[in-house]
């Protein structure tokens, strides 16, 4: 945390990002309530603000939002700790429906995850998502307080921005980061504005990915579309005089863990929530956590832990896995239709296999608190990461964070930006019902040594390559980038 402040020499950093970090809603009593939604972006990014204080801008998307704010559409946060400033811009309907549901969710979400869902692209959407890219670009600039402010600008629904923010802030450090995949050249030249995607990240100093393979999709497609130069040994394309850098930094969470603390040990979580669900105490627990989302591969999950109860009839009765679905982006279509088909295989899966006071799927679709999903990791013996594709899933390294007691075991899909880095994880192909059925059970049996020796290998990496790192690491370059072009100004 430190390394990090003193990278900003005491600079206040501006973040752009959709999702806010605090949502400002009215609960049941009357009163206004504070949710912290269920996104990896702002689990990853939160701690790196409160770490360095200064300004979040997002989108004002809770029923209570607009009551919390002062005159400038600011309100501090944390609650109670109010360490930075939380800026709202307003969208009408029409907007977020069209950049938010429409271009960035309809259509770059399922073009860069390899998941089998068709993206639609609509002019509509494309002119919605130009004109919201533009209005939040405006209100980063009147949040600058100097000529070369340090802005990170987050993720898919903000790809021309960097360019926007280049043309009125030419001299600032504008560190862009793509939290998802970024496809091949093929895949992604099915969005008919691929250029002008590719052009608008390229307003950035560094553009971040978190797998160098992203890193190399997006250079050939800088090199494919666009007039620019690429300097593949300083992994850089230059266009129009402007180098942006193009680098990996897997996104990671912060380490200790604010929750650690505050939540009781792992057997303590285990008791009660057992108790709770009315469950005996030796029941082995199993848990996924994810927003309802078709990339999560929550059906290929449900179907292994049906094949291990078809294999492990001694798990039948003793087994239960917990599943906590948060609802997300209920208005399209196909995340609608997830969430039937979900319902109705861990229905299916549980009048096979259920009987009088045990079902071997519980699955609850509500929103759940971070401090109670931390609680949730703690109690679980195993965790199941079964993404189709995903761009890191810091699911995986939270389950890994709580688990200071060094027991637990990962299993998690070879898909994830996470499996390059948490290796000691049982590393399953989710499509391969058969070997992630296999590893579910492997991991029921797996004696207490060999998961304490994996556990505490992956704990290992994931405090040295703790989020803090991952935000130092772009700023250091960030920093060398300036020096750089500083003395380059001086020569010329
Ligand atoms: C992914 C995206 C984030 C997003 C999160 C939650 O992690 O990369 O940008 O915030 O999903 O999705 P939502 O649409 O609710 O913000």
């Amino acid at each position: 945390k430190l390394t990090l402040r003193r990278h900003l020499h005491g600079e206040r950093i501006i973040v752009l990002a959709n999702r806010e970090p605090y949502i400002h809603q009215h609960d049941a009593e009357g009163g206004i309530g504070v949710v912290h939604p269920a996104s990896g972006l702002v689990s990853a990014l939160e701690p790196v603000m409160r770490a360095c204080s200064g300004v979040w801008v997002a989108h004002g998307a809770g029923d209570a939002d607009r009551q919390t704010v002062d005159a400038q559409d600011h309100v501090r946060v944390p609650p109670g700790e109010e360490s930075y400033l939380l800026r709202r811009l307003w969208l009408s309907e029409e907007q977020e429906r069209g950049y938010y549901y429409g271009f960035a969710n309809e259509g770059l979400w399922p073009l860069c995850h390899v998941a089998h869902a068709r993206p639609t692209f609509r002019t509509e959407d494309w002119q919605q998502y130009q004109q919201v890219n533009q209005k939040f670009a405006d209100a980063v600039c009147q949040e600058a307080s100097s000529e070369d402010p340090v802005i990170l600008v987050q993720d898919y629904h903000f790809a021309l921005a960097p360019r926007m923010l280049r043309a009125r802030l030419p001299r600032a450090t504008i560190i862009t980061f793509w939290h998802i995949p970024w496809p091949n050249v093929e895949q992604i030249s099915i969005c008919p504005w691929h250029r002008e995607l590719v052009e608008g990240l390229l307003g950035s100093s560094i553009l971040g990915f978190h797998t160098q393979q992203h890193c190399n999709n997006f250079m050939e497609a800088a090199d494919h579309f666009i007039e620019s130069r690429l300097d593949r040994e300083d992994f850089a394309v230059i266009r129009h005089g402007q180098r942006t850098l193009v680098r990996a930094y897997p996104i990671s969470v912060e380490w200790p863990h604010h929750h650690a603390s505050e939540a009781p040990p792992a057997a303590q979580c285990r008791a009660e929530l057992l108790a709770q669900l009315q469950l005996p105490p030796d029941t082995l627990l199993g848990i996924g956590i994810d927003r309802l989302d078709y990339t999560k591969g929550i059906e290929e999950r449900f179907r292994a832990v049906e094949r291990l109860l078809e294999r492990e009839a001694a798990l039948i009765g003793r087994f239960v896995f917990l599943q906590i679905a948060s609802p997300s982006r209920t208005q399209i279509e196909r995340y609608q239709q997830v969430n039937r088909d979900v319902e109705e295989l861990a229905a299916r899966i549980n009048a096979r296999f259920g009987r009088e006071g045990w079902q071997p799927i519980l699955l609850r679709r509500r929103h759940t608190e971070p401090a109670d999903v931390f609680r949730l990791y703690r109690a679980a013996q195993l965790c199941y990461v079964s993404s189709l594709h995903d761009g890191m899933n810091l699911v995986a390294k939270e389950y890994v964070a709580a688990h200071d007691d060094e027991l637990g075991v990962l299993v998690l899909s070879q898909f994830t930006g996470a499996s390059r880095e948490l290796r000691e994880a049982l590393i399953v192909n989710p499509y391969d019902i058969e070997a992630a059925s296999g590893a579910l059970a492997q991991a029921l049996l797996m004696p207490a040594e060999e998961q304490t020796a994996r556990m505490r290998a992956m704990r290992r990496a994931i405090s040295e390559a703790n989020v803090y790192r991952w935000a130092g690491r772009m700023l250091i370059d960030a920093s060398r980038l300036r020096r750089r072009e500083q003395l380059i100004e001086l020569l010329t």
